[in-house]
């Protein structure tokens, strides 16, 4: 169920970098259904044609690396020439794998860094001047790992903490040209990449879930309903916030133990 109208976002045009899955896909999809025009990109060229087509409403697939600042920038333009200026940025493409820091090479570090905070520095750096201007509204999708140091994430919580202050930066620089910048950062979510990485067994998911306040894992349109909020006028004096859309996952340890151990245990 959703608390926002069907034509909210009539007349707007996003642009959703990593868009052509997941989470990020949800998103997309949201927007088109509540009006807007909608590019998204990623950096399989078949993948990014594959989601437009399920987004439907005219949306358009592009393949471009956000670790490419050229490449991205292109991509932005050719955006703005089939569906006009930008009025919603949001920066997702992420990369992750399960590894010790001794398990993972240099490069293994640099290549999530590269896509997740160097990425999320060249969407936004690269889409300013094709912003609408007041009124745009940028997304960066960040994660708990940001705030909660998460053991074989070293390269994750780096990268997503590096967002969380990016967020905040831009948002002080940006707001006085009317660009709000914010962040939103997902709990578990079912269905996705990212949690068949982190998760892959149902015990693991189980784990997972009973420490969780609301006990499951989030769906993909719960966090698109977050991404309506912030990029619509009800959010419009919001800006450098990240929002948790967790079921309360970074409030910590939600497990119930009243019983054998005592409150303490
Ligand atoms: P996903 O389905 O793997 O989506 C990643 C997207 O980014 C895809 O469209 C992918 O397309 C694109 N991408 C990857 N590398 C790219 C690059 N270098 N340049 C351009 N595009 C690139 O992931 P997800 O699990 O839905 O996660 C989406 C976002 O939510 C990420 O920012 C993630 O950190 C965050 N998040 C997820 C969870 C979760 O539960 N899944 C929890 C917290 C936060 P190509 O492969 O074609 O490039
Ligand atoms: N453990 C340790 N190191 C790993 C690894 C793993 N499971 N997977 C990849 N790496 C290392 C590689 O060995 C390589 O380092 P090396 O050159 O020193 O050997 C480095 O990471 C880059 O790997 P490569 O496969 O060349 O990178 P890529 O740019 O093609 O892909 C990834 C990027 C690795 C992040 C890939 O998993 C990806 O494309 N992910 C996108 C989808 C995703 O992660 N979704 C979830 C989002 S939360």
């Amino acid at each position: 169920m959703s608390a926002f109208k069907d034509n909210l976002l009539a007349g707007k045009t996003a642009f959703v970098a990593g868009g052509t899955s997941g989470i990020n896909l949800g998103i997309a999809r949201r927007y088109a259904e509540l009006g807007a025009r909608v590019a998204v990109c990623g950096r399989n060229p078949e993948k990014a044609q594959a989601a437009a087509a399920t987004i439907g409403h005219g949306a358009i697939g592009l393949s471009c690396d956000v670790r490419d600042y050229a490449a991205i920038r292109g991509g932005l333009e050719q955006s703005v020439a089939k569906l006009g200026q930008l009025d919603i940025v949001i920066s997702g493409a992420a990369g992750n794998f399960v590894a010790p820091a001794l398990g993972m090479s240099a490069n293994g570090f640099r290549t999530v860094v590269d896509i997740d905070l160097n990425g999320t520095f060249n969407v936004f750096r690269a889409c300013y001047d094709l912003l609408k201007r007041p009124g745009a509204s940028l997304i960066a999708i960040t994660a708990g790992q940001a705030v909660n140091p998460s053991m074989f994430q070293a390269h994750v919580c780096a990268a997503k903490a590096g967002i969380n202050q990016l967020i905040r930066v831009l948002a002080m620089e940006w707001g006085p040209a009317g660009v709000r910048v914010n962040g939103i950062s997902p709990g578990p979510i079912a269905n996705t990449e990212g949690m068949a990485r982190l998760a892959p067994t149902p015990e693991a998911e189980k784990a997972i879930t009973s420490r969780i306040a609301l006990r499951r894992y989030g769906e993909v349109g719960e966090v698109a309903e977050s991404a309506v909020f912030l990029v619509s006028d009800s959010a419009r004096y919001v800006t450098g916030t990240i929002l948790d859309c967790d079921g309360g996952s970074q409030l910590g340890d939600a497990r119930d133990r009243t019983q054998g151990q005592g409150l303490a245990g």
